[in-house]
């Protein structure tokens, strides 16, 4: 069956259910607006199980996801969601992009969170954006900006929080929302949470365990990915 829908690291599929879809995760991986590629074996099936649990966990803390069921081991069932273009970054230190562009050095911590949102589009490589780009676009209203803000603060403190538990550090994420198809008035969290998409260090040895791992060729890539789903599933286990 074609898919739907095929991204750099994940296919959408049709199921029975129309408000209902097959999210596979793909063993591709891209860096830099996908100027660097590659195939790790085991990718998906690590970053679908990150993914469930990450969803789980939230959802027990009161975030709305776009979670259904787990499928197999590189399928969740997920609820069809229209994606907002807008990412959502949220920076506990400084690393990657913010370091590059702002000169200030990988690690330094931040006082308070930063959020950030880009434009979703490969074709402009995601530009940085803010909530009047969001409003000018048609991309999200003021009142939407204000919620996504208002929830990504909520999911980092979570995540920092359980991450803590795990020995990760949570340096940075990227977060992505939709609303529903069977109420468009319903925004939820969507798409995945996983070392793709977090910058996480061992609280102990400072060890990148995280998709830094292939931008900065540092090699034991997917041995860092099956460590943190190692410490994520010993984490969700205890609670
Ligand atoms: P950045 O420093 O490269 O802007 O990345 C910030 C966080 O967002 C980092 O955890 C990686 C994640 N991220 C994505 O998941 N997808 C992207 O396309 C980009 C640019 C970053
Ligand atoms: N996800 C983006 C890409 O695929 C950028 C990145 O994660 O570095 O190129």
């Amino acid at each position: 069956m074609a898919p739907l829908y095929e991204g750099k690291a994940k296919r959408l599929y049709t199921t029975d259910d129309p408000n209902v879809l097959r999210m596979e995760y793909k063993d591709e991986a891209t860096a830099f607006n996908a100027e660097k590629k590659a195939v790790f074996e085991d990718k998906g099936r690590l970053n679908k199980a990150i993914t469930l649990l990450m969803y789980q966990m939230l959802e027990k803390k009161g975030t709305l996801t776009h979670l259904v069921a787990d499928v197999d081991e590189v399928n969740l069932l997920v609820k069809k969601v229209d994606i907002l273009l807008v990412e959502v970054i949220v920076r506990n230190q400084a690393a990657g992009n913010f370091s590059k562009r702002m000169g200030v050095e990988e690690g330094t911590k931040f006082k308070t969170p930063i959020v950030e949102f880009s434009y979703k589009s490969d074709e402009l490589g995601d530009p940085l954006i803010n909530d009047d780009y969001a409003r000018e676009m048609g991309l999200a209203t003021p009142e939407e900006c204000a919620f996504l803000k208002e929830q990504a603060l909520i999911i980092n403190g979570v995540m920092i929080d359980f991450f803590k538990e795990c020995g990760l550090g949570l340096v940075d994420f990227k977060i992505e929302f939709g609303r529903l198809a069977e109420d468009p008035s319903k925004i939820v969290l969507a798409d995945e949470i996983s070392p793709d998409t977090c910058r996480l260090w061992d609280l102990k040895t400072g060890e990148k365990m995280d998709k830094d791992r292939f931008r900065e060729d540092l090699g034991g890539v997917m041995e860092a990915y099956a460590e943190v789903l190692e410490r994520v599933q010993s984490a969700t286990s205890e609670s």
